[in-house]
């Protein structure tokens, strides 16, 4: 029995979709299969069209395996049965933190569970966790979508960094590759130049993919000659070629965690290099420019967007000097109710992942009557520790009960009204690269102003990449700060995008604004 589990510690990223195909196309392929499905979210177990039901699942349970084979299921194919997930997983982390030897308990449930089966497919949650580490001590191979992207290959070599010279074989693969987008298409290349890191099959961003939770089958039961059935037959020859190396030679088929490690720190670092950063800001302007989004700051702050990334440079160029610039990578995740009432009213609610902290956040903003422009009303946010991160993120913890607690202001209770206890749940993440510049000292006729400004591509799945130019004015008036911008796109000979990506953008203007108040 071979045991693989389709992990990434980031969300969204194509771990069900792909579990749900690989494990249907190795059931066809005579392989008597066991998918289970350890995400509470039920999402392949829903796609499989089985009840989502453990019954008495508990922290007994975790010594029990009877319990779980109990709850197994065929599903509508061949050879392939499914464990489904259970509502109550949201208490599988804590439980197997309060075992001594969660790893073991792990290995031994999977050993008597795949006992029937040649092959058990994990299909994970997001995050890293007790749960997550237990995977990752007990599979054979661990497999992990990657969407061609800044974060998704700096979150790829944190998992690198993190495996020891035990650790599971490693196949990443691309997923979600849309050939619009200028940064897939190059790391797609750059990946195919890799055979040793990732598998060469990549799965493209298709809406008959997106189809599989909808029609509840894999994508070959609904359309086999689809090109993504075709991408999830080749992915299937080619984990099954590794499986069976590895069953031969016992060796990892793949680079070790350290060649890993090397070249994606190689790649990052051209990818860091490619949003030119000449100078870092200097400690008097990073002081002032935390002063401008502090607390106490209170410049207005307007978004506009642009066609592509070019516009920022002609826009740079048309600024005449050279200023002191800083690059910032962070994740958005926003949050709202099924019938969107708080996008509908003008609020973002957000949880900001950077690199070394998360914050809460909650944006009311406005668009100007011209459309051209996205003026923030209020925002706050707060830092939140890892803990909280992860429960928002699990859904867990309501965003709102954390802005309750630690953001004292009246958007709170704003909020609390609009969506009346009713579930938020996360609606959009979008990856957000920028380049900040500033102060910028911009003067046209009698009017002038001190401006930090921001380029910044957001890219979130499915959406067309955002282009937004956000400043932020020192102690000038809105008006004054729209009219100088206006003047310097004009001079520039850059036009703004008539269609607005509201939600990118204000993510976007959200998060310049996030420095932490607490209160
Ligand atoms: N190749 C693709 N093309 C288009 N949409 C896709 C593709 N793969 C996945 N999706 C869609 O993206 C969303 C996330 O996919 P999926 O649920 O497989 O990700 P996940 O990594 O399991 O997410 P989670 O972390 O929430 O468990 C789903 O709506 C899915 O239909
Ligand atoms: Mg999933």
């Amino acid at each position: 029995m071979t045991i693989v589990a389709v992990y990434n510690m980031k969300g969204g990223v194509g771990k069900t979709t792909c579990a749900v195909n690989l494990a249907y196309l190795f059931a066809a392929s005579g392989q008597k299969t066991l998918l289970w499905d350890l995400d509470a979210q039920a999402a392949s177990t829903f796609a499989l069209r089985v009840k989502p039901e453990v019954a008495q699942f508990g922290k007994p349970a975790l010594r029990n395996a009877q319990v779980f084979i109990e709850a197994i299921r065929e599903t509508d194919h061949l050879n392939l049965d499914l464990l489904p997930a259970d509502f109550s997983y949201r208490n599988l982390d804590r439980f197997l933190d309060q075992l001594e030897d969660p790893k073991h308990v792990m290995r031994r449930m999977l050993a008597q569970l795949g006992e029937a089966y040649s092959l058990v497919l994990l299909d994970c949650p997001a995050g890293f966790s007790s749960l997550s580490e237990a995977v990752i001590a007990c599979a054979d191979v661990l497999l992990v979508p990657t969407i061609p992207g800044t974060l998704s290959m700096r979150t790829l070599l944190r998992l690198t960094q993190s495996l020891d010279h035990n650790a599971p074989a490693l196949l990443p693969f691309l997923s979600m590759v849309d050939r619009r987008k200028a940064l897939h298409r190059s790391l797609s290349q750059w990946v195919e130049r890799h055979p040793e890191l990732f598998l060469r099959e990549q799965i493209p961003y298709a809406s008959s993919v997106e189809q599989v939770s909808v029609r509840r089958a894999p994508v070959p039961i609904y359309d086999a000659s689809d090109p993504a059935a075709k991408s999830f037959a080749g992915l299937w020859r080619e984990v099954g070629a590794h499986l069976t190396q590895l069953a031969q030679t016992g060796a990892a088929p793949m680079a070790t965690p350290a060649v890993y490690a090397e070249a994606l720190d190689a790649l990052l670092s051209t990818l860091i290099a490619d949003a030119p950063v000449h100078t870092i800001a200097s400690a008097q302007s990073a002081a002032r420019k935390d002063q401008a989004n502090g607390p106490d700051r209170d410049g207005p702050q307007v978004a506009f967007a642009v066609d592509s990334k070019d516009d920022f440079q002609v826009l740079e160029r048309a600024l005449g000097e050279a200023h002191p610039r800083r690059a910032a990578n962070y994740l958005a995740h926003t949050f709202d109710t099924d019938d969107a009432t708080l996008r509908r009213a003008g609020y973002r609610v957000q949880l900001i992942e950077e690199p070394e902290r998360f914050l809460i956040s909650v944006v009311k903003a406005r668009v100007t009557p011209d459309e051209e422009l996205i003026c923030l009303r209020e925002q706050r946010s707060a830092k939140i520790d890892g803990g909280w991160a992860a429960q928002i993120l699990t859904g867990q913890l309501s965003p709102i009960s954390v802005i309750d607690r630690r953001i004292r202001h009246p958007l709170a209770a704003e909020l609390r009204a609009l969506t009346a206890d009713r579930t938020l749940a996360r609606v959009e993440s979008s990856e957000h690269k920028s380049l900040r510049l500033g102060p910028v000292e911009f003067a046209e006729g009698e009017e002038s102003a001190s401006i930090y400004l921001e380029f910044e591509c957001a890219e979130a799945p499915g959406a067309e990449t955002a282009y937004c130019v956000i400043a932020s004015g020192l102690g000038a008036e809105t008006q004054s700060v729209t009219r100088l911008l206006g003047a310097w796109r004009k001079r520039a000979g850059v036009r703004r995008q008539f269609e607005l990506p509201g939600s990118a953008q204000l993510a976007a203007v959200a998060h310049m604004k996030s420095s932490p108040t607490g209160s």
